[in-house]
């Protein structure tokens, strides 16, 4: 089934599956299918008559398809939840599943642009086809909005500057590959946190690229008109911004975390959360797959 072992390791596997819940002959949604370890599982707990779609937007996880007829793959970005469901002429789902970001294929791929390791193409895109690369980021937008990038993706508190710095940098040469960006960080950051404060940066800039929070608020927003009554919406992030999107959207209704109450002090939100605890990662599993050390689980379901 999986090409390469090594496209991603899921995680905190077992407490998503029992996250979602899944009857037999239920309809499911992964978002995020990626190297299909989540799916897979999924349709292990699906009997004949379930149903399983996976989106991603990347063309690499064609590779990692899954023959079985009760899955389909979708190849887009999950933005477009509420759209294929209708196209496939799904009306409701009994539950959808979203592991956020990037997968271990992203990072040891050099040429995709995600890791600061590796000299590749500063792209940075999880969709190929799509306009907005790293590079373009970092050639064209005015200095103020790059460092607002790294205040807001990457929470840098020396944003400004580095901002500055890119800006005379490109004053003289444009930004092509990433060592290039790399040597222009470098000043910024002491050695013992330099692989740290890399990490933030780059995340910032994947964020920016991806438009990974404004996704986020979209599948969000459409989850709660396609789950039905006791359908699951189960979220896997891997850094506090998209965190805290998630929580205060399960929370309140709304990304601000925002409490509406009724006249009687009852919360007025779309959903309720099903672990008031965040779920996250044993040592065990750290041990195993040091990436889910920063895996943070959550799961809801309808307010009704
Ligand atoms: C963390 S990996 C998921 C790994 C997967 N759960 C597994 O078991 O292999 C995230 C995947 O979601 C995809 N992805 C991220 N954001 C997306 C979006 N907005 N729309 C569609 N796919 C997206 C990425 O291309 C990547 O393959």
């Amino acid at each position: 089934m999986m090409e390469e072992p090594h496209y991603h390791i899921p995680a905190l596997l077992a407490e998503t599956i029992e996250g979602m819940n899944i009857k037999p002959d239920g309809i499911y949604v992964d978002c995020t299918f990626g190297g299909g370890g989540h799916s897979a599982e999924i349709l292990r707990k699906l009997g004949k008559t379930g149903k399983l779609l996976g989106f991603d937007q990347d063309e690499d996880a064609f590779n990692n398809i899954i023959k079985d007829e009760r899955f389909t793959f979708v190849h887009s970005n999950f933005k477009y939840l509420k759209n294929f469901l209708k196209f496939h002429g799904i009306e409701k789902v009994d539950g959808i599943l979203a592991d956020l970001g990037v997968s271990f294929h992203h990072f040891d791929e050099a040429e995709r642009g995600f890791s600061f390791r590796y000299d590749g193409e500063l792209d940075m895109r999880m969709n190929q086809k799509s306009q907005l690369t790293a590079a373009n980021v970092l050639n064209n937008y005015p200095e103020d909005k790059l460092a607002d990038v790294f205040y807001l993706y990457g929470e840098l508190h020396n944003s400004r500057k580095i901002a500055r710095a890119i800006v005379s940098h490109r004053d003289k040469q444009s930004f092509k590959r990433i060592f290039d960006f790399v040597e222009v960080l470098k000043p910024f950051f002491s050695r013992e946190k330099e692989k740290k404060d890399m990490a933030r940066v780059f995340q910032a800039l994947r964020i920016e690229v991806n438009q990974e929070m404004e996704v986020l608020k979209s599948l969000l927003n459409q989850c709660v008109e396609v789950l039905n009554k006791d359908g699951r919406l189960v979220v896997l992030t891997y850094h506090s911004l998209e965190d805290r999107l998630v929580k205060n959207y399960i929370r309140s209704g709304n990304f601000e975390g925002k409490l509406v109450k009724d006249f009687y002090g009852n919360v007025l939100a779309p959903m309720k959360a099903v672990n008031n605890k965040v779920i996250v990662a044993g040592e065990e599993e750290i041990a195993k797959n040091p990436r889910a050390r920063s895996a943070k689980l959550r799961i809801a379901t309808l307010n009704v």
